[in-house]
């Protein structure tokens, strides 16, 4: 195993708020790591950081050894190439279909191999056969792990994901679990979940808790 992310000293504030308190983290290559904490105590903060979405008051991020890019432009190329994201409600463009979702980056960017490796994930996740539809004529479940498959499509190396599960009920929740958990297996991409599901922050490789801005112990 080797260290894929590396966050030190990671302190963020919102005016007077601080919601980030000196907070480091390292997680290796394919490991699967939840993070739980209360609402408000800086979990999507903390995942937006990490993703290069929002910048850091104070602190390192480290990606295989090297520092974060440092303008905007080399952000969304490394955020592009490396990672990928989930979040708490799929995002999907609604008059597309499930397979032009899965392809719409890609296209976007240029890619002529997306149909391909859209229906390589599409399958993995267990939805291949609702490819031609819209989201809209998808189930909850569905949806999100289309949603899944879209931030993997790209093979990134971590993929970071904000209660992907907040929409499902517990048994969805479950399944969509055990897919990651999967897929992990399969393709070595590191997880970072924020969840406030119980059974996914006991499952995973290891779980971190967020209380007020730093880990509680
Ligand atoms: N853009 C912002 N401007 C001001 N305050 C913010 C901003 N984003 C987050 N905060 C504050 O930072 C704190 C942490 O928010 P964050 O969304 O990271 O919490 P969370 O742990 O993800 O909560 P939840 O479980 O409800 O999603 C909260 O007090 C929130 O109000
Ligand atoms: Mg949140």
């Amino acid at each position: 195993m080797s260290t894929l992310l590396h966050a030190h000293h990671i302190s963020k504030s919102y005016g007077d708020v601080s919601v980030l308190k000196d907070i480091s983290l390292e997680v290796e290559t394919g490991e699967f790591v939840a993070i739980t904490g209360p609402s408000g105590s800086g979990k999507s903060t903390l995942l937006h950081i990490l993703g290069g979405l929002d910048a850091a008051d104070a602190g390192t991020l480290l990606f295989e050894g090297a520092p974060y890019p440092a303008t905007s432009r080399d952000i969304d190329i490394f955020r592009n190439q490396s990672l990928g994201f989930v979040f708490q409600f799929h995002h999907l463009l609604p008059e597309f279909t499930a397979l032009e979702n899965l392809c719409m980056p890609g296209w976007i960017a240029g890619r002529k191999d997306m149909e391909a490796r859209a229906r390589h994930w599409a399958k993995a996740l267990g939805v291949d056969h609702r490819l031609d539809h819209l989201p809209g004529a998808l189930s909850g479940g569905e949806q999100q792990r289309v949603a899944v498959a879209r931030a993997l499509v790209h093979d990134p190396k971590l993929l970071l994901a904000d209660e992907p599960s907040g929409n499902l009920d517990s048994q969805r929740s479950s399944e969509l679990f055990d897919i990651l958990h999967e897929v992990r297996r399969h393709s070595n991409v590191a997880m970072i979940v924020a969840t406030h599901a119980t059974e996914w922050a006991e499952k995973a490789d290891r779980s971190l808790h967020l209380s007020d801005g730093a880990w509680r112990i």
